[in-house]
């Protein structure tokens, strides 16, 4: 008999509970049951199935026969959570059309009834920037997806501010204008989930004509920057990108953050957390777009020290949260850092 690997034991309000992450089950745990389970996996003694314990946990699955310890492709912890957000969509699907479209909107009554969390807004800040009214842009999709490229080394330039302008208002800003189907919840250029908008830019501007170095957040309400803190250099830019220093020399940079506080009024299964990232790709995918619009280069991660950003950008970590990272800038079109480029040629010739 083993104890199954589908479970979990953690604890809540100071009671153990066992969490079945496959089938998403949660068990409050007794403390018979907890040294039974304890008894069991230390001395690996066959209990017998007479012990009225022991058939519970045969029952639920907790001790069993099967072997069920899948070899995960993942990393241990990503494969339960995984497994925790799998299958989790509110699904009605045993409804007619006209049953779901009537549950549907019961739930939207019901996540209303909840007024919607605040967003941060330009009054919050002492330091604001007006930026400039947004240029027309002409693309050729084509070519400008074509023209993306993730480039790992900048050279210090100056840009302009109309470039910054640009680049936020098309990814960020409400390009459509008032929409009455849309209501307060305003459409941007990407998708996203429940149109909640919870992606939120935070700017390192490091050399940009007419904007003084620091970190800002941007809000498109007024298309304005609104300064969080002027205390940022590359090198701790460096320290938050896990000593990753392909941004060094860039212009500017966003933390594309996300707004947890938001996305929960509304989303509240484990799932929320999938539609975050999701978000953020969106977002992330047609910044790039735009910078070839604007003639700059970008480098783009995903591996960083969240608390390091936080931290610098003054998120809790809680409400809001750091979720993805791209750099803009000018430069040759490398992928690879000059660095790394001599580190492969020593390899190389060695
Ligand atoms: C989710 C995600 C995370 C990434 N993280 C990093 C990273 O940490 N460091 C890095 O240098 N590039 C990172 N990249 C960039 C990829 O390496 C790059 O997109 C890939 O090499 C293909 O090159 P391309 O973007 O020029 O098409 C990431 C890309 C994505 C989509």
């Amino acid at each position: 008999m083993n104890i199954s690997h589908n479970f979990f034991l953690y604890f809540k309000n100071n009671e153990p509970v066992l969490f079945n992450y496959k089938e998403k089950k949660e068990y409050s745990v007794r403390k018979e049951y907890l040294k039974t389970l304890i008894d069991h996996s230390n001395t690996g003694e066959e209990k017998t199935n007479e012990d009225i314990i022991v058939r519970d946990f045969i029952n639920a699955d907790i001790l069993t026969d099967k072997n069920n310890l899948e070899t995960p492709y993942l990393n241990y912890y990503a494969h339960i959570f995984h497994n925790i957000t799998k299958d989790t969509s509110v699904t009605m699907s045993d409804s007619t059309e006209e049953e779901w479209a009537g549950q549907y909107l019961e739930v939207c009554k019901r996540v209303k009834q909840e007024p919607l969390p605040r967003r941060g807004k330009v009054e919050d800040f002492e330091v604001v920037i007006k930026l400039p009214a947004p240029d027309e842009i002409n693309l050729n999709l084509v070519d400008t997806l074509k023209k993306r490229k993730t480039v790992r080394e900048f050279e210090e330039t100056e840009v302009d501010i109309r470039q910054l302008s640009n680049l936020l208002f098309y990814t960020f800003g409400y390009i459509h204008g008032e929409e009455e189907e849309y209501g307060e919840f305003r459409r941007r250029s990407s998708p996203s989930g429940g149109c909640l908008q919870i992606i939120e830019p935070y700017i390192t501007v490091f050399n940009v004509e007419g904007v003084k170095k620091g970190v800002y957040w941007y809000e498109p309400e007024t298309h304005s920057l609104c300064k969080v803190t002027d205390e940022f250099s590359y090198q701790d830019l460096r320290d938050c990108l896990a000593g990753q220093f392909f941004g060094n020399k860039c212009s500017f940079g966003v933390f594309f953050a996300a707004n947890l506080e938001v996305l929960a009024w509304k989303y509240k299964t484990p799932r929320n957390y999938k539609v975050v990232y999701l978000e953020a790709g969106h977002f992330s995918q047609t910044s790039q777009l735009i910078a070839v619009t604007q003639s700059l280069n970008t480098w783009i991660t995903g591996a960083f020290t969240e608390s390091a950003i936080e931290k610098l950008c003054q998120m809790d970590g809680i409400k809001k949260i750091p979720v993805f990272f791209t750099a803009y800038g000018k430069g040759e079109l490398l992928s690879m850092h000059s660095i790394m480029r001599k580190k492969l040629d020593e390899y190389s010739t060695n």
